[in-house]
């Protein structure tokens, strides 16, 4: 498994990803490639030979301190239970460290065990529910602290 930099031509591929997991959120084609043009914005494949396994996008959130945040994940589901999201997830911490991040956060539903039984044993902590719902539900914001990473 190899985790790269997604090209345009991924696009439609991570669009129906985003499409099947996350189907509130209105990322076209089109706007994923926007999104990956975008200098803020890092938008990774993981691929099993020359197939996409699954996504992730981070976001520079805020510039002054630093926080970046994950802002999808996806395994299909037929790679899913391989190791492919821990990894994926470790290769978002990995950046933030490159990039000096302070803090890495991300939104997951109460109700994703799954997703947030892997962001545990990654090391993020549960910071309570976010101010903003989800497609009409409330998130919780996960945070893992990056300080001693920081420059300043
Ligand atoms: C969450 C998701 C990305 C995990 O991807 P994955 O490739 O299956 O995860 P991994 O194989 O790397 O497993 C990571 C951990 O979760 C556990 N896990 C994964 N699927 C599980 C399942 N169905 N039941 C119980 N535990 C599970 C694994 O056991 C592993 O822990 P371990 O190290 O103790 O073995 C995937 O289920 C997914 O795409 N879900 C839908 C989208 C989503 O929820 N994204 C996150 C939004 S915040």
């Amino acid at each position: 498994m190899i985790v790269k930099k997604a090209e345009s031509e991924d696009a439609a591929v991570i669009s129906e990803m985003i499409f099947s997991e996350f189907p509130y959120t209105k990322a076209d084609t089109e706007n994923v490639k926007v999104r990956m043009s975008k200098p803020h914005i890092g938008l990774f494949k993981a691929i099993d030979g020359a197939k996409i396994a699954g996504f992730l996008e981070i976001e520079l959130l805020d510039s002054l301190f630093n926080v970046w945040r994950i802002n999808g994940l996806a395994v299909k589901k037929e790679f899913r239970q391989n190791g492919i999201g821990k990894e994926l997830t470790e290769f978002a911490v990995s950046f933030a460290k490159r990039n000096r991040a302070s803090q890495l956060v991300l939104l997951v539903r109460p109700d994703n065990y799954i997703a947030k039984k892997m962001y545990k044993k990654i090391g993020f902590q549960a910071n309570g529910l976010w101010k903003s719902q989800i497609n009409g539900k409330r998130a919780e914001e996960w945070v893992l602290n990056l300080q001693n990473n920081s420059i300043v």
